[in-house]
């Protein structure tokens, strides 16, 4: 194979900006839970303008690059195939801008600052970037991404908070939409081709983000609920009296929470008998607690649904929101090690969920006993976290299977119940089957359209949206 495309590539980024050795590629290679592939080479190009070069040098050799972030994303969308012919394009050294305007509410940042480091640096002056989720992914990613997470219900996914965007496209012109302000009807609002697109037509390099303040107080309640309607009906009880004040509506399968506290021994049981579904409620507002008592008002409020409701709740513990904020962050890392999995991101009109959860439940038990559901998410979006999990030897050619099972549930979600097959996690090869089924003929030519624009080599990404 020939060298030149090494060798342009260091000329450009520098020795510390190309890793060849398997060693040093290996956890660009495999994906947090999907993706196991073999990169050519990775790319860490500490500029724009070395992104900018490292794409013109992929497009001339006509080289396939993978753009990856932290590379925590759930769809395989950020490691290269098994070719061993593609670039991954990491843009960790992309990391150096944090440019705060505290009166605007507004930051630009780099595409490859971590969330983690934003919100140490928003958390300085009393400031957060409100898409919050288990994993720390970088905000180039989170935009390719257009990540959910647990608050959406209260500030909306990425799309909703992004203003700006730089990109740089697959033959390596930038594109500079670095627009700051909340309204601005002029046309075309160019970012949203970036966003929820997962890289394919461009490489996310800053973005302009608005913030938010920290809420000033907290509280957080988990409600053990007898059954799906049960966790709708307590939906609606806190949508409608605490709506202004609600950020989460999180909640909990009986299994997942089961197989979290089995796998982490240092978190308390909360409930002596697990509910069919533990709700994470969680109020916060930036008022002072001198004026609001929001440990107050939850109680009140669950207490008079309490009443109301009878033992469709089995109970109520008002408390440590840390406490229950770490039961629900380690639901997937404990799922993970669980047995073998297959994991569903998909979402249903809200009203649907317990419906939906019944249909998938008979079609295991009537079809794959052996398979146990496990499922959680964010209810109040009507996003749910289906995994199904079996133990090693249940099943002989286990990638037929999972194919098998994927074709099932997405049919019965996107079909019969009006869902997504990707409720927030995007698309990739994990799903790319799926997109390519479900997605509108007339969508995909607009993409194709967008494509020989965009990226005219057509190097970019490892998913195929046209
Ligand atoms: C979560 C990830 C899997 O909600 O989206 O935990
Ligand atoms: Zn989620």
């Amino acid at each position: 194979m020939s060298d030149a495309l090494i060798e342009e590539l260091r000329a450009a980024l520098g020795e510390r900006g190309v890793l060849l050795q398997p060693e040093d590629r290996v956890r660009y290679e495999q994906g947090w839970r999907y993706g196991d592939g073999v990169a050519r080479c990775v790319a860490r190009p500490a500029t724009t303008d070395e992104v900018a070069a490292a794409l013109r040098i992929c497009a001339r050799h006509g080289t396939r690059v993978v753009p990856q972030g932290a590379n925590t994303g759930l769809v395989a969308a950020s490691t290269p195939d098994t070719s061993g012919e593609m670039v991954v394009l990491s843009l960790e050294r992309c990391n150096r801008t944090i440019e705060l305007d505290e009166r605007d509410r507004t930051v630009l940042v780099d595409g490859g600052v971590l969330l983690s480091q934003l919100n140490e640096r928003l958390a300085e002056h009393g400031m957060w970037f409100p898409v919050d989720l288990g994993a720390d992914p970088q905000v180039g990613g989170m935009v390719a991404t257009n990540t959910g997470g647990t608050r959406l219900l209260k500030y909306g996914d990425v799309r909703h908070n992004l203003l700006g965007v730089e990109v740089v496209l697959g033959d390596g012109r930038v594109v500079s939409q670095l627009n700051r302000l909340r309204k601005n009807n002029t046309g075309l609002d160019v970012k949203h081709l970036f966003c929820g697109t997962t890289g394919v037509f461009g490489v996310v390099t800053r973005a302009v983000l608005q913030v938010a303040p920290k809420p000033a107080q907290r509280a957080t309640a988990l409600v053990g609920c007898r059954d799906g309607d049960a966790v709708l009906a307590l939906l609606g009880a806190v949508e409608q009296h605490l709506g202004d004040v609600l950020s989460a509506f999180e909640v909990i399968g009986r299994e997942a929470l089961d197989a979290v506290l089995r796998h982490q021994p240092e978190l308390r049981r909360p409930f002596d008998e697990l509910p069919d579904y533990a709700v994470l409620v969680e109020l916060s507002t930036t008022l002072p607690a001198g004026s609001l008592e929001l440990d107050d008002v939850l109680e009140e409020r669950l207490g008079a649904h309490l009443e109301e409701a009878g033992d469709a709740i089995a109970d109520v513990l008002i408390g440590s929101s840390d406490e229950f904020w770490q039961l629900r962050h380690h639901i997937s890392e404990s799922l993970r090690s669980d047995g073998r999995m297959l994991a569903f991101d998909v979402s249903v009109p809200r009203s649907s969920l317990p419906a939906f959860t019944a249909r998938v439940r008979d079609l295991l038990a009537a079809e794959h006993a052996f398979v146990r559901l496990c499922d959680y998410g964010h209810w109040g979006d009507g996003g749910s976290h289906l995994n199904l999990l079996w133990n090693d030897g249940d099943v002989a050619d286990e990638a037929a299977f999972k194919a098998a099972l994927q074709d099932r549930i997405y049919e019965l979600a996107v079909r019969e119940f009006a869902g997504s097959y990707s409720a927030e996690h995007g698309i990739g090869p994990h799903n790319q089957r799926f997109y390519d089924s479900y997605t509108d003929p007339a969508v995909k030519r607009l993409c194709s359209v967008l494509g020989v624009h965009c990226d005219p080599n057509r190097v970019l990404g490892t998913a195929r949206l046209y």
